[in-house]
């Protein structure tokens, strides 16, 4: 489940970068160094968040069917204007796939896609202010050169959108062409050249950004950073759309300098806590109950007494906090929960696992049965009855104070329970439409007049008993108080 953060693979970075194999080529200290010219964001900035933005692009998640193109490691450092690395400086790449799409909901050329490729990714630098993806060359689309899109965020806040171009690659380019200075238009088209001994071709490119940024400032460099746009999303769909009493997720950097969940003992007679080795995040001055910690993700359940509308939202660590964060806060706004893939969070009452089979790595799962009964967990379906004690395990379930509306392939879907069983997190008891054939459908949820906020999809297949997975553990990361009566 993708809420526990997408972390998963940072042991990938970590072997890379332990062999240096990609960071030795430092040329750019041999010269005077040259700020990277700030370039146009585009209009395919991912407008729906991969759920995993790791510096892996070729694999999705789990997925073992990479991406179609050229591998190409893309490598170097985020410098200041004195050539001092730049430590906890995020790094985000968006570039076309194979076939020139990018992953915006927009952005697909001829409406084709390679479902595969992640098309976007960060990486947070280290203190030698290295950085490494694993990408393809990206794909042609009309209008344009080859070309990679990169956002640099410093701690602080400071920015830098700005494109990355292949030498050698002929053609006009309106974009390129505004960069006038030679040693500038230099500093963005680097070689990209053949690994030696790559059975498959792959291909390296080097490329440090030098930032308009001055090493005194760096002191204050390890202060958490907030991403100021969207670095405050809803905690299941990872898009706008906080609720009070729910869960959020914030993004940023050097945010924590651990990463981990809380412990059953931080969780004192009942009472969530509201800091994890000294990470803290405030809501309009409130503290909020802090699930998860890590550099650049945490998971936060905001206080009830948060009302709609604009709030301020910060972090705090031994470092220091963070400059608020403008964040439109709402009552209700229900998402939720999902695997992979946009594969929608669901068990069957038993506890075992309704999703497609091998979705789940090492747990057996099964799509869900037209006319079964299943739970899905969300969060953000909003007040309760009796309300919920802020702050606290929920210790027996709540009810939904409006009830919860359910729509499978737009068919309305009989919902037999919805209510709070666990804190900030919703269940919600529905019946498959019996007579959906064989497919993945869409899932849309109603509550007080707001609708879910992203796409996700349930898989159904009629299927005899013994195809069914065997009663499983219970979802990880979820501390549930499952609710089966009907
Ligand atoms: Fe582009």
């Amino acid at each position: 489940m993708h809420f526990q953060s997408t972390a998963s693979r940072r042991h990938f970075l970590a072997a890379m970068s332990a062999g240096g194999l990609f960071f030795t080529e430092r040329g750019a200290f041999a010269q005077a160094l040259t700020l990277t010219p700030a370039q146009t964001e585009g209009p395919y900035y991912p407008n729906v968040m991969p759920v995993d933005r790791d510096n892996d692009l070729l694999l999705l998640n789990d997925n073992i069917t990479p991406a179609v193109g050229t591998v190409s490691w893309i490598s170097g450092s985020i410098l200041s204007r004195t050539g001092s690395p730049i430590r906890n400086a995020v790094i985000e790449i968006w570039g076309a796939d194979n076939l020139g799409s990018y992953i915006h909901t927009s952005g697909a050329l001829n409406g084709q896609r390679d479902s595969n490729y992640q098309g976007y990714g960060r990486f947070e630098t280290a203190s030698n202010g290295a950085y490494l993806f694993r990408a393809i060359k990206p794909g042609l689309y009309p209008g344009r050169v080859r070309h990679v899109h990169a956002k640099i965020t410093i701690p602080g806040g400071q920015s830098l959108t700005t494109q990355l171009y292949i030498e050698g690659e002929t053609g006009t380019d309106s974009v390129l062409s505004g960069i006038r200075d030679a040693a500038q238009r230099a500093s963005v088209i680097r070689p990209w050249t053949a690994i030696a001994g790559s059975p498959i071709g792959a291909l390296s490119v080097n490329w440090d950004v030098v930032m308009d940024y001055t090493a005194p400032e760096i002191a204050a460099a390890t202060r958490p950073a907030l991403i100021s746009m969207a670095g405050v999303t809803h905690g299941a769909t990872l898009r706008a759309g906080a609720a009070s009493g729910s869960w959020v997720a914030l993004h940023g950097s050097a945010l924590a300098a651990t990463a981990r969940t809380w412990r059953a003992d931080e969780i004192v007679d009942g009472n969530l806590p509201t800091s994890l080795d000294g990470v803290s995040v405030q809501i309009n001055n409130q503290p909020a109950y802090v699930q998860y910690i890590s550099p650049t993700q945490i998971n936060a359940l905001a206080p009830e007494a948060v009302t709609g509308g604009t709030v301020q939202v910060t972090v705090t660590n031994a470092n220091g906090t963070s400059a608020p964060v403008t964040v439109e806060f709402v009552r209700t706004s229900p998402g939720f929960f999902q695997y992979a893939e946009e594969h929608i969070a669901a068990v069957r009452p038993d506890g075992s696992y309704v999703a497609p089979e091998g979705l789940l790595e090492g747990v057996a799962a099964a799509p869900a049965r037209p006319g079964e009964t299943i739970v899905l967990y969300g969060t953000g379906f909003g007040p309760t009855s009796p309300a919920a004690s802020p702050g606290k395990v929920v210790t027996s379930a709540l009810r939904t104070a409006s009830d919860v509306r359910v729509r499978i392939h737009n068919q309305d879907a009989a919902v037999s329970y919805s209510g709070l069983v666990s804190a900030g997190l919703y269940q919600i008891n529905v019946a498959v439409p019996a007579d959906l054939a064989d497919g993945d459908y869409p899932v849309v949820a109603e509550v007080g007049g707001v609708r879910t906020g992203k796409f996700v999809k349930l898989r159904v297949q009629r299927q005899t008993t013994a195809q069914l997975p065997a009663i499983t553990r219970p979802l990880p990361g979820l501390n549930i108080l499952r609710h089966t009566a009907a």
